[in-house]
């Protein structure tokens, strides 16, 4: 019988290159669910050849989609613990993404490149999950090449991310001189073996050469004794060394998840945080993904589960709809397959396909009586214009529009006056990811235009207060998808002016949906 507390949801993030793809691959062999090292990669490939946006990804060597992945391991003392890992997106340019999915995890693993430390990347996700509150255990990676001492890389972690560190483990060498990895739990070293001198399972007391342990006993003495408490509210990270590539510190690394990152935690809504230990069944979409499959036009809504146990079947009610719908064959992301998902607990990610009911930021539950919050809609840097090659697409358009802001890879404006629906995003690169997808998906020709608008920000406020607002300002009102009025700004200055003269409505920079 697992219970809520056998659930560990958690995300890798790092900097493009530091390792994350080989580590997450690593995990999912050590948990049982991949056979073969290479099939994330070549799975990952298999699905990147299925559509034109994905060449993106391909050519510029990043991953602008993220999954889901689930194994289980069961440990020599009994312990069975499901780990759900979030894939993040590593690119810039996708925070708003990777914002939503930092939202469903309960801790995160930080991968550094051992030779490199922290990078732009790892430290803009870093101060996500610091936002958040999420707890960090931090992997260095690739020791079995040179890299920086132990001392500089442990000293950037606490001084870049203002963290206490406390080292668990300790490379004995690195590179040419690399003899293993000490773990300070055990005092054993795993020892490279064969030819690849990849680590295959051999742990042994080892003499360490004097320098060395001269290190790790300055290492032992400087730095805070491991703390549970300061760990999960975030102020002090455990670091583990080790190489991904050669399994080195893997096993480690997926004992600490399951022994220190906190369980499902509770969620805040409308109605006050919300337990994992609630009876019924709520839960949030964070994602939702359009046509992952080409041939089916699928669509899939990821919900986090917060509290209750999910049977197929169940009747939920989405906070965006009002009506209850039955999710009869949610899917769960066991490694290897899609699979069905018959029963899933707080903590479980489920996809939910549908027809475009579902959206990102919905709350969904049994009782239609709480609302998750803080899955913010970000007030977009790039504002385009969307202009048709062929104007007899107007329909196409609107329903790929609609479509693709659900999913949260482009916002949508649709002005008061004038025909020419205008597209926000935080990101260049989302830019071209629409303009392929209308292309590869549905069969949409567009170009972008400058637009005269350089940023939106959210109205609030009594009707008689936006309505006033609207008969002066008409030519910079738009609706969003949701119908909600957006005031659209040519300059940041505007935004400053309007709101000061007009003190009674709110100009926001962010949406919670
Ligand atoms: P990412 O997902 O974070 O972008 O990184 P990824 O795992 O793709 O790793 C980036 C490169 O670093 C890969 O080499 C990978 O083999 C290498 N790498 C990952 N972990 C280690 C490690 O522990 N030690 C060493 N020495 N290298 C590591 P590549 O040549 O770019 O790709 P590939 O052709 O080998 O797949």
């Amino acid at each position: 019988m697992t219970t809520p507390s056998s659930r560990r949801t958690f995300a890798i993030i790092s900097h493009p290159d530091a390792g994350k793809t080989t580590l997450t691959e690593k995990l999912l062999l050590q948990g049982g669910a991949i056979h073969l090292a290479g099939e994330v990669k070549a799975r990952g490939q298999a699905r990147r050849a299925r559509s034109d946006w994905m060449k993106i990804e391909q050519q510029r060597g990043i991953s602008v989609t993220s999954s889901v992945m689930t194994f289980r391991k069961v440990f020599d003392d009994g312990r069975d613990i499901t780990f759900n890992l979030l894939d993040t997106p590593g690119h810039e340019d996708f925070s708003e993404d990777t914002y939503r999915t930092l939202t469903a995890v309960d801790s995160a693993i930080m991968v550094i490149d051992a030779a490199k430390g922290i990078e732009p990347q790892t430290r803009k996700l870093f101060e996500v999950c610091r936002m958040r509150s999420v707890p960090i255990i931090t992997f260095v990676n690739k020791v079995d090449r040179e890299g920086r001492a132990v001392f500089e890389t442990l000293d950037e972690v606490a001084d870049a991310l203002a963290l206490d560190v406390v080292p668990m483990s300790w490379p004995v060498g690195m590179g040419g001189t690399f003899q293993g990895v000490l773990d300070f739990a055990t005092g054993l070293v795993s020892r490279p073996e064969g030819d690849s001198r990849e680590f295959l399972g051999k742990r042994e007391a080892m003499e360490i050469p004097p320098e060395i342990a001269e290190e790790i006993e300055l290492g032992q003495a400087g730095y805070p004794e491991f703390d549970l408490e300061a760990y999960r509210h975030g102020d002090l990270t455990p670091v583990y060394f080790g190489s991904a590539l050669k399994n080195f510190g893997v096993a480690e690394l997926i004992d600490a998840i399951a022994r220190f990152a906190p369980p499902p935690r509770p969620q805040s809504s409308d109605q006050g945080t919300i337990s994992p230990e609630r009876a019924d069944v709520t839960g949030f979409v964070f994602k939702v993904q359009a046509n992952m499959d080409p041939q089916h036009r699928d669509r899939i809504a990821f919900m986090r589960m917060v509290s209750g146990t999910f049977k197929r079947g169940m009747k939920l009610t989405p906070s965006g709809l009002g009506k209850p719908i039955a999710v009869h064959s949610p899917i769960l992301f066991f490694a290897q397959d899609r699979e069905i998902a018959d029963t899933a607990e707080a903590g479980d990610i489920i996809g939910i396909p549908n027809h475009g009911t579902l959206r990102v930021g919905d709350t969904l539950s049994e009782k239609n009586d709480v609302r998750f919050t803080g899955l913010p809609n970000f007030a977009p840097e790039i504002l385009r214009r969307v202009a048709l090659k062929d104007p007899t697409k107007t329909k196409q358009l609107r329903k790929a529009l609609d479509d693709l802001s659900e999913e949260g890879v482009i916002q949508v404006f649709y002005p008061e006056i004038g025909a020419q629906w205008i597209v926000g995003v935080v990101g260049q690169l989302q830019l071209d990811v629409l303009i392929s997808r209308l292309e590869a998906e549905y069969k949409v020709e567009a170009v972008l235009e400058e637009s005269p608008f350089d940023t939106a920000r959210w109205l609030k406020g009594s009707d008689a207060a936006l309505k006033a607002f609207a008969d002066f300002n008409k030519s910079n009102l738009a609706k969003d998808r949701d119908g909600d009025p957006v005031f659209m700004a040519r300059s940041s200055w505007d935004v400053g002016y309007q709101q000061e003269r007009n003190p009674e409505l709110v100009f926001s920079a962010t949406k919670e949906r």
